[in-house]
């Protein structure tokens, strides 16, 4: 942008911003249903549905009526979802198996999703911690750290079940190294071409996914624990673009940033740099707080709305957010 700015008053920004007509025809971004994704928790056993307390407003849905609740977000016009598992407790291991039975909670949920609604674009994550009876993404090597490698053998026949199941989008979200060239390839050979890869890329190490952990109901199994060996630390910006330039050579056709907010400037960046479809993901610790101070009454709830024009400005082109729902009901 050249600077063409001439003298007050022969320049006076307030002109434009005079007229609500002007202000509308002059927004450098805006925010559209499509551009949002609803991520939703389903619940092995459980009959209706059950509140998150962390979470206000969210709940963990059974099979009996998940259809129900995704017939309300497609009919307020969102074209996406994002589903989460929370298995029963029992079948919780060190390995994370249940994450590759082809029966399991998740791959009966997307089938019976989206033979109910076949257009709406199913996206599941790629990640053992709903598995584990340890928290952590993958499986751990002997001396108790994850296993890079031993995890991708697991993760990939995790996505392959997943594709299987009529998932649109596989968002590996695990942070191994490597994973989305060995689970492209896997996907390719067992012909799912058409699959996509929304890879979690820049995902930093963050204490704002702390309201998920109770959501999937994996907080007490995880503890006090860290991800930092695989997740990235909160410090960098220029690994970040390492990470997306890596998920892009390895084929990934969609690239994520998350959390959102406190990662605006790793947004910006990445969508500067590679101009590749990008995600962000407005996380749990960012919509709790904001809901909690909506509920307090010390912020009107129009500040999730300006939060998610935010990460457009950035050059968002989706946002997951908990709030999808109820802003594009308004919207
Ligand atoms: C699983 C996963 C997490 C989130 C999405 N997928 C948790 C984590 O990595 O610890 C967090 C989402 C949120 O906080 O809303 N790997």
């Amino acid at each position: 942008m050249t600077n063409l700015s001439r003298k007050f008053p022969l320049t006076r920004l307030r002109r434009t911003r005079s007229k609500a007509g002007l202000r509308a025809m002059l927004a450098e971004v805006s925010l559209k249903k499509e551009d949002l994704i609803q991520p939703v928790f389903i619940k092995e056993g459980l009959k209706g549905l059950e509140p998150i307390d962390s979470m206000p407003g969210i709940n963990r849905f059974g099979l009996d009526v998940i259809n129900k609740e995704v017939k309300e977000i497609v009919d307020v016009g969102i074209k996406s979802i994002a589903v989460f598992p929370v298995i029963n407790e029992e079948k919780k291991d060190s390995a994370g198996l249940e994450a590759v039975n082809e029966n399991n909670l998740i791959s009966m949920a997307i089938q019976q999703i989206k033979k109910e609604f076949p257009e709406l674009i199913v996206i599941a994550d790629v990640a053992l911690d709903p598995y584990t009876n340890h928290g952590h993404d993958g499986v751990l090597d002997e001396s108790g750290e994850v296993d890079n490698d031993a995890s991708l053998l697991v993760l990939k026949q995790q996505a392959l079940i997943l594709a299987k199941a009529g998932t649109d989008v596989i968002a590996p979200s695990d942070m191994m190294d490597g994973r989305i060239g060995v689970i492209r390839e896997s996907l390719e050979e067992a012909g799912f071409k058409n699959t996509a890869i929304c890879a979690y890329s820049a995902k930093y190490s963050s204490k704002f996914y702390g309201p998920f952990k109770d959501a999937v109901e994996s907080a007490k199994f995880f503890g006090n624990k860290t991800k930092d060996s695989y997740q990235m630390a909160i410090n960098n910006i220029d690994e970040a673009l390492h990470e997306v330039s890596m998920d892009i050579n390895e084929g990934a056709d969609i690239v994520m940033v998350k959390p959102g907010m406190p990662y605006l400037d790793v947004l910006k960046a990445v969508k500067d740099a590679f101009g590749m479809p990008t995600f962000v993901y407005q996380v749990s610790g960012e919509y709790s707080m904001m809901m909690a101070a909506i509920e307090k009454g010390w912020l009107s709830e129009e500040v999730i709305f300006e939060s998610l024009i935010a990460f457009k400005r950035a050059g968002a082109d989706c946002i997951l957010t908990y709030a999808a729902k109820d802003i594009a009901s308004r919207l």
